[in-house]
């Protein structure tokens, strides 16, 4: 059978045509309008409602066990979790139920003599845990308590000839470690220290026809990746390289019927893309191209609403890291009671402002 191209065009073009009006269609306020109501009771009556007590007990348990099975694969990314906790703890307003100088101390010990941050005590130093701790100590007000010259050299040595950033000294380039020092020198009011234009260059080196990004030039458009390849585009000052409109159109797709976010196309959604899609969607001002509603309710389905904690789809088991994303996701969703926080940094927006604002 013979079949027309232009026939074959026309029904595509009909085809996006049509996609694009049901999109419209269910096109919600913009991030910076209220949600139809701004009590809590408007969210609990037709989807239920975040359990915050319950989610800050669940964090502090988390931190107290050391013999359970999430404790043990913890173990050499404790740094991590610790921004994960800590940062929902603030989040949720509890920041203040913790031991400011224990964790302090506790992070100090985990700095090489290098000046990066190792996962835990005793384990190698790896700019991914520099991060953390960096981001940790400016929940706390206490980057004084590091000579931030040691950590931004530490960071400067990872930078390629090509811009791009390896993870630690053995060498694993990927364009997460490309945000981690952005985010990082930014933050230490360091970012004259790197070549900004080069690190830039190759971000765009690993844009994709889709209009992602993914870990290395021409790997597979990732929201992970997108997140960190927009967030370093952010803080640099050149989201005019992102075509914004294409990357959106990408990222707006990753909402499934459930109202939850996925990572790749065929994906199933889970509750951390709802940090990762989103919080690119709000850089590049498209987050009005999926429903709102629809993700809160995502997300609060994940829930353990007897135990505290969220999981990565509804059912499953949780863990600190989509309690983390979680709540981050809902804050970037303006859910009531929850801080805001900022999507480039991934900090709470006062600790952002008092970075650069108060000093
Ligand atoms: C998905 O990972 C996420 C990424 C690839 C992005 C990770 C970004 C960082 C580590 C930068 C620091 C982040 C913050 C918020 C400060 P995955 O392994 O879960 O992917 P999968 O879903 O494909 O398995
Ligand atoms: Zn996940």
């Amino acid at each position: 059978m013979e079949v027309k191209f232009d026939v074959v065009i026309n029904f595509y073009k009909h085809f996006i045509l049509r996609r694009k009006k049901e999109r419209l269609r269910r096109t919600t306020p913009s991030l910076h309008q209220p949600l139809p109501s701004s009590t809590p009771g408007h969210f609990s009556c037709e989807m239920g409602e975040l359990v915050t007590e319950k989610h800050v007990r669940y964090i502090l348990s988390v931190e107290k066990r050391k013999d359970n099975f999430e404790s043990v694969v913890m173990e050499h990314l404790r740094m991590n979790g610790a921004y994960w906790g800590l940062t929902a703890l603030d989040l949720l307003g509890k920041l203040d139920t913790v031991d400011v100088d224990e964790v302090v101390s506790w992070m100090l010990s985990c700095q090489h003599e290098l000046g990066g941050f190792a996962g835990n005590v005793g384990h190698d130093p790896h700019i991914l845990y520099t991060l953390s701790a960096v981001q940790v100590l400016a929940l706390f007000d206490k980057l004084d308590a590091i000579d931030v010259d040691k950590v931004t050299n530490y960071i400067v040595s990872l930078q390629n000839e090509d811009g791009s950033f390896s993870g630690d000294m053995w060498g694993e380039v990927d364009t997460r470690f490309s945000y981690i020092a952005i985010c990082c020198l930014s933050i230490l009011h360091r970012l004259d220290k790197i070549n900004v234009e080069k690190a830039v260059k190759y971000i765009i080196s690993c844009k994709n026809m889709d209009g992602g990004f993914g870990c290395t030039p021409g790997g597979e458009s990732h929201a992970g990746q997108i997140f960190c390849c927009v967030g370093a585009l952010a803080l640099t000052g050149s989201l005019d390289l992102v075509d914004k409109d294409l990357l959106g159109w990408w990222l707006c797709e990753r909402q499934v019927k459930s109202g939850g976010l996925n990572g790749r196309p065929e994906k199933l959604p889970d509750v951390c893309y709802s940090w990762w899609v989103l919080s690119s969607l709000i850089m590049i001002d498209r987050v009005h191209w999926i429903s709102k509603e629809k993700l809160i309710k995502f997300i609060l389905d994940c829930q353990d609403t007897e135990n505290g904690g969220i999981s990565d789809r509804p059912d499953d088991a949780v863990d600190v890291f989509h309690t983390y994303f979680g709540v981050a996701g809902l804050s970037l969703l303006e859910y009531p009671g929850l801080k805001p926080i900022d999507p480039a940094y991934a900090l709470p927006v006062d600790v952002v402002n008092r970075i650069f604002f108060t000093k």
